[in-house]
């Protein structure tokens, strides 16, 4: 089985990738090409000959499909610019996520398999003045900025080249995904990462919303899972709306610092320090903290971690 995966140097993309490596998939791996406009930390070549790395813009339509031409089974479609950049540069999030994703499946039609197309999008796809206090995979999508908008185009897209037979699409609507190593990126939901992330380290973190902030999260090895599950299901049972809420529970600010401090008691921790960003507290408000995912429980992808075994796993992977 041949797999591509794009956005795969990224935070997600790397967790895949390892994973696919490691685990007994129901198809053997023989390839795996990450497409990333930067290289992955973690991969090349040397460290498991079935992975290659292609640097390239998806936004550039020949190399996409000069790509594409060796039949290929499975892609997973990750690249993105993430909410606060979409934000801030709409001409960049919409040649990025929509002419990038529109790149993709355009090239998936000039060959002859229909590959399985599984990509991510968010619970930032939720909002506005009509959404309910409990979403669930029926609530209409009305996004309140140009990341989730974004997003939105990519489920439509989606729907209808797969209706259309160009492509198998699956997607997962993701809540925010915790706890992302390194550094922080440009989502306004990294500082549910950095305040776990950076006192672990022994830094300050700067939190830029109030602590009653509440926010849909998930961990990164149960969204991981989800996404090999996803690949792996029945198109049959997908039905004709691709795309599924992911598991999540909603949790406040105080209730995830509460959890860092009782699961690391003993250790020295740095400083969390209150330092209100307006912009990103208006960004986050609006998302919605009650997601039910329904669709992907009957599907069998219902594991969902919670806060401390979430903390546990990264403290384990990253800094023990
Ligand atoms: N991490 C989360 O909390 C979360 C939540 C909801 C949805 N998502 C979605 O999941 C996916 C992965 O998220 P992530 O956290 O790993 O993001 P990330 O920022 O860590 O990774 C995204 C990758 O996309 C690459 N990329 C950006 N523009 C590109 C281009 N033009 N061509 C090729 N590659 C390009 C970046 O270099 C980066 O490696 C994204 O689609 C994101 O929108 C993530």
């Amino acid at each position: 089985m041949k797999i591509i995966i794009t956005g795969g140097s990224g935070f997600l993309g790397s967790k895949l990738t390892q994973k696919l490596l490691n685990s007994d998939t129901k198809n053997v791996i023989d390839k795996i090409i990450i497409m990333d406009v930067i290289e992955p930390f973690y991969f090349s070549e040397k460290i498991d000959s079935r992975i290659s790395f292609v640097k390239s813009d998806l936004t550039e339509l020949k190399q996409i499909k000069d790509i594409l031409k060796n039949n290929i089974d499975t892609i997973f479609h990750l690249a993105s610019v993430v909410s606060a950049d979409a934000e801030e540069n709409l001409d960049k999030a919409m040649k990025v996520n929509v002419v990038g994703i529109l790149n993709l499946l355009n090239a998936c039609r000039d060959i002859t398999t229909s590959p399985k197309f599984i990509f991510t999008s968010s619970f930032a796809a939720f909002g506005g003045s009509s959404m309910p206090d409990n979403v669930n995979d029926n609530t209409k999508i009305v996004p309140q900025n140009t990341y989730g908008m974004t997003k939105v185009i990519n489920e439509l897209i989606v729907n209808d080249y797969t209706r259309k037979g160009y492509i198998d699409g699956r997607g997962a609507r993701l809540p925010t995904i915790i706890i992302r190593p390194g550094r922080a990126n440009k989502a306004a939901s990294s500082f549910a990462s950095g305040l776990f992330r950076e006192p672990l380290s022994g830094k300050k973190h700067f939190l830029p919303v109030n602590r009653n902030t509440k926010i849909a999260v998930g961990g990164y090895n149960d969204a991981i899972q989800g996404l090999i599950q996803l690949s792996e299901i029945d198109r049959s049972l997908m039905g004709d709306d691709c795309t599924i809420n992911f598991p999540n529970f909603g949790i406040t600010v105080s209730e995830m610092i509460n959890s860092l401090y009782q699961v690391t008691s003993g250790m020295t921790l740095g400083e969390i320090i209150d330092r209100p960003d307006e912009s990103i507290q208006s960004i986050c408000e609006r998302w919605p903290s009650n997601v039910s995912y329904e669709r992907a429980a009957k599907l069998g992808i219902n594991k969902c971690s919670n806060i401390k075994n979430i903390i546990t796993d990264y403290i384990g992977d990253y800094l023990e």
